[in-house]
């Protein structure tokens, strides 16, 4: 069964200056870090734990990344090109989270990839890969290497884009002669459908037929799109309820832009292509162009939400939700890639940035993501104890299978490349990096890069690090005595750890010690 989380529309004016704010518990124990003047990291404290008759199987991690975007799990992937293209953001929305897809693709780039996720469930492939009659099984298999396709299931076209064979799995399988083309290997044995077939129909004749895939085609013969019997039958038969759907059943995506004209432009696309919330991504979100791009977007798509950062400041914050922001980012400099801090000497500590930006929003229907930093599974229930309503990842996401990029070795062990959008390589690549650390219209010799690129360790499916986040937090709800996520934001307190209570926290006292899957050695 798919629950469709379809949160109604709140038409909610910012309530600032309304006596509605709430004294929560971490309240003192923040006043009384501000009296010392001391702002802090995840890791400085821990959340006290307190009476708990909760159940960990029935905990509710159902959140909001924006007004009108809720979330079953509060997780949503940095807008960042070694982090959310279309398959991390498929597999987010499965678990529940969300994905932004990053900018740094030409604006009909980015508009394929949502359309990918926002495709996904619906099962119909509209735009196959396809091979032409001629090609050889040697240009075929670099073809696939090329692109890293990761599917054997091809449809067959002639010139005249008429559909005449497939390729499939065991065609590649039992072909020992590279040479020979197509039209000689293809099992032209197939069985199509008409052009408004549907998910179920397909569903019926392909188990009738005892066929994995359909293609359908229309009255010239030409192919207009292709159903596989795997994604048919996850649908048909029956989805998670933690999937995170749109009012048609479709897949929860957002995409980041940027500011001015491209920002318009791109959205105008995103906001055709269904796009369920648009993300203005810089490094600085309280700055005029920045809230002058907001404003024209929210007079220009209504209808759609605008979550904007990045600020580490409750001014900032509250600027930004006055001005008609659906969602603020709160982050500058936590995180794993960011040299910010250390170039420009600007930043904040982020648990203090996002307990002080939650603040000043509550009661005002604005949620916050706390955007980076995330290190540890334990640094997620610390975040929405502070305030947060999602947790924004990079790091933790990065070198997953559903990441962009490819697998390579660096000293003996399968890595993938993790970059900062303001590193040195991610700004030569693309203006819309540049854009995000003010310096767009700079020449490539005269860039200041704020961030770095690294390497993470090849990581596997990405549905096992949100397997592990999720069991962090509600391990950690359930310690705090947390049932579902206001709960959480209600009832956390904090006590603050010295150097030797981060030691003791830390595994010690082992002469060896093995990795767990949520723990690795560290230095
Ligand atoms: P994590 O800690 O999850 O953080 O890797 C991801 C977040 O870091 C931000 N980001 C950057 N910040 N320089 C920065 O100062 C950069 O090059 C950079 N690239 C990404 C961004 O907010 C992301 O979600």
């Amino acid at each position: 069964m798919i629950i469709k989380n379809t949160s109604k529309k709140v038409a909610c004016a910012i309530g600032f200056g309304r006596p509605k704010e709430e004294f929560m518990k971490k309240d003192a124990f923040f006043s009384k870090m501000d009296k010392i003047g001391l702002t802090l990291a995840y890791a400085e404290v821990r959340l006290k734990t307190g009476y708990s008759a909760v159940d960990l199987s029935r905990i509710d991690l159902s959140s909001r990344f924006s007004r009108n975007v809720p979330v079953n799990l509060p997780i949503v992937g940095s807008p960042m090109d070694t982090v959310t293209e279309h398959k991390m953001a498929i597999s987010l929305a499965l678990e529940g989270g969300i994905g932004i897809i990053h900018r740094s693709l030409s604006p009909k780039d980015q508009e394929d990839e949502l359309t990918r996720v926002k495709f996904h469930l619906n099962g119909l492939i509209r735009k196959p890969v396809s091979i032409q009659v001629d090609d050889t099984m040697k240009s075929i298999l670099n073809r696939i290497a090329d692109k890293g396709y990761d599917f054997r299931s091809f449809p067959v076209l002639d010139k005249t884009g008429k559909l005449v064979g497939l390729l499939t799995g065991n065609d590649f399988e039992f072909c020992l002669d590279h040479k020979l083309t197509a039209r000689e290997i293809m099992s032209k044995d197939l069985k199509t459908a008409g052009e408004k077939t549907t998910t179920k129909e397909a569903f019926g004749i392909m188990v009738k037929n005892k066929k994995k895939i359909l293609p359908l085609i229309n009255s010239e013969k030409q192919m207009v799109g292709m159903y596989v019997f795997t994604d048919v039958k996850r649908i048909t038969t029956g989805g998670s309820p933690l999937y995170n759907v749109d009012a048609n059943g479709n897949l929860r995506v957002g995409a980041a832009v940027g500011i001015g004209e491209d920002a318009i432009e791109r959205a105008e696309l995103l906001v055709r292509k269904n796009v369920d919330v648009l993300v203005i991504d810089t490094a600085h979100g309280d700055s005029k162009n920045v809230l002058e791009t907001l404003k024209k977007l929210k007079k220009n798509f209504p209808g759609v939400d605008v979550v904007v950062g990045n600020v580490s400041q409750p001014e900032s914050a509250k600027r930004l939700a006055k001005v008609g922001a659906d969602g603020i980012k709160v982050g500058q400099g936590p995180g794993s890639i960011c040299t910010t801090r250390i170039v420009a000497g600007v930043g904040r500590p982020q648990l203090t940035a996002v307990y002080e930006c939650a603040k000043v929003l509550r009661g005002s229907n604005v949620p916050v993501c706390a955007d980076g930093g995330i290190k540890d599974t334990g640094d997620i229930p610390i975040a929405i104890g502070a305030g947060a309503h999602t947790v924004m990842l990079g790091n933790m996401l990065a070198g997953t299978k559903e990441a962009p990029g490819e697998v390579r070795m660096h000293k003996g062990v399968p890595v993938k490349v993790y970059r900062g959008m303001g590193s040195m390589e991610a700004m030569e690549a693309s203006k819309a990096a540049r854009e995000r650390y003010g310096q767009g219209e700079s020449k490539t010799e005269k860039l200041i890069p704020e961030g770095v690129k690294g390497f993470v360790p090849y990581k596997g499916e990405v549905s096992q690090i949100l397997f592990q986040c999720k069991g962090g937090l509600t391990n950690g709800m359930g310690y705090v005595g947390a049932s579902n996520i206001k709960e959480l934001q209600k009832k956390a307190d904090f006590d603050r750890i010295s150097g030797a209570g981060i030691e003791e926290s830390h595994p010690h006292s082992l002469l060896e010690m093995e990795d767990t899957s949520n723990y690795k050695k560290r230095g």
